[in-house]
């Protein structure tokens, strides 16, 4: 029988601590996106600068300014001197926008009101297992995408900007052929591909999209001039054919397991028997130890009717569509490589 055991007293002080700071934990997101918009990092690059000095340049109230600033510092996002100048950190660092690290762009997509405003009606979305995001901007998030270039914008960079950081460590992490042509379905404009057929010069790629996204593509590179394509397409119901390597990145975590199977049966029709795919998402862990797949779950969950996986959940999925996972590669990152071959 489970026992239920009550805190001990000495227990109590810090439970209330930690649930009380992790009641008002959006401030964090709400304060770092303050210091986004109004540029610091970026402005920080000179040297320390007070409160006061930086609210003059940007044009904001200078005490508010400073207690936004005094509670980052508190989360190493910038430090504070003695004299009351604040510095850049390693966390700060990353969200100037000059630095090829940079995450500037995706801080900004996931403290964007199309996360914030969806996240704030969590509740809903346990109770009713649907996304809260169609009913508030009124459509699903790639047709909103479609309707309004601001936020495609803010998507499509930030998505950009976190590929960017991603993909040196994805591409390092698997054996890509010496020759052959990569697929990459759903690839956004094309960042990822772009590195692998700058790493491996025998390699030819297809990038696979929508047209609005194609329109923005990143493949005109000196590095891989005449080894690519471009097609464009609708992956719940085709895929390019003739492809050696299929992937699927940041692409099925998007989704419920009914429009994984629609794409994963695209995909599968597609491959010649020979070729493998490789779906690259987080693969979520069993236990109860953080993991940044846990948290990007939630973010799935109220933008998307989306889902990250477990291992046994791929198989799942692939074992339902005539595929069979052979391996899971880690990479440096927070996602694993999940190769799947026709079973
Ligand atoms: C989260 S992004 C991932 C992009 C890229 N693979 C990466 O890892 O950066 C998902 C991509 O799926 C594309 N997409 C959505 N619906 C699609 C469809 N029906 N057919 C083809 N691509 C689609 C979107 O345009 C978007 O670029």
């Amino acid at each position: 029988m489970n026992e239920v055991r009550p805190p001990q007293p000495e227990e109590i002080g810090a439970a209330v601590r930690q649930v009380l700071g992790d009641s008002l934990g959006y401030l964090y997101p709400a304060a770092l996106r303050v210091a986004v918009r109004l540029g610091l990092p970026d402005l920080l690059l000179s040297g320390p600068q007070s409160a006061e000095q930086l609210a003059k340049t940007v044009g904001a109230d200078a005490p508010s300014l400073y207690r936004v600033l005094r509670f980052l510092a508190t989360r190493g996002l910038f430090r504070e001197d003695e004299a009351g100048a604040f510095h850049l950190t390693p966390a700060a660092h990353v969200l100037r926008s000059d630095v090829p690290y940079s995450v500037r762009s995706t801080a900004l997509l996931l403290t964007d009101r199309m996360y914030w405003e969806s996240t704030g009606r969590l509740e809903q979305t346990v109770r009713d297992g649907r996304t809260a995001f169609d009913g508030i901007f009124g459509a699903p998030l790639f047709d909103h995408l479609a309707a309004v270039p601001e936020d495609a914008e803010t998507f499509n960079r930030g998505i950009a900007d976190l590929s960017v950081i991603e993909q040196g460590g994805i591409a390092d992490s698997y054996a890509f052929p010496a020759e052959g042509t990569v697929v990459d379905v759903g690839g956004g404009p094309g960042g990822f591909l772009r590195t692998v057929l700058t790493r491996h010069p025998g390699l030819r790629g297809v990038l696979y999209e929508q047209a609005s996204v194609l329109a923005g593509h990143e493949l005109d590179d000196p590095a891989i001039e005449g080894r690519w394509e471009t097609a464009e397409g609708d992956f719940f119901s085709t895929a390019p054919g003739g492809g050696d390597l299929y992937v699927l990145k940041r692409v099925l975590h998007d989704w419920d397991d009914e429009h994984c199977l629609r794409i994963l049966r695209a995909v599968r029709e597609a491959m010649p028997e020979h070729a493998r795919l490789l779906i690259v998402d987080a693969v979520v862990p069993a236990g109860n130890d953080p993991h940044p797949g846990k948290l990007y779950d939630i973010a799935m969950m109220t933008i998307f009717d989306g889902k990250e996986r477990t291992e046994p959940e791929f198989d799942a999925l692939l074992a339902a569509t005539g595929l069979r996972r052979t391996r899971t590669v880690p990479t440096p990152g927070t996602v694993s490589i999940v190769e799947a071959v026709r079973a």
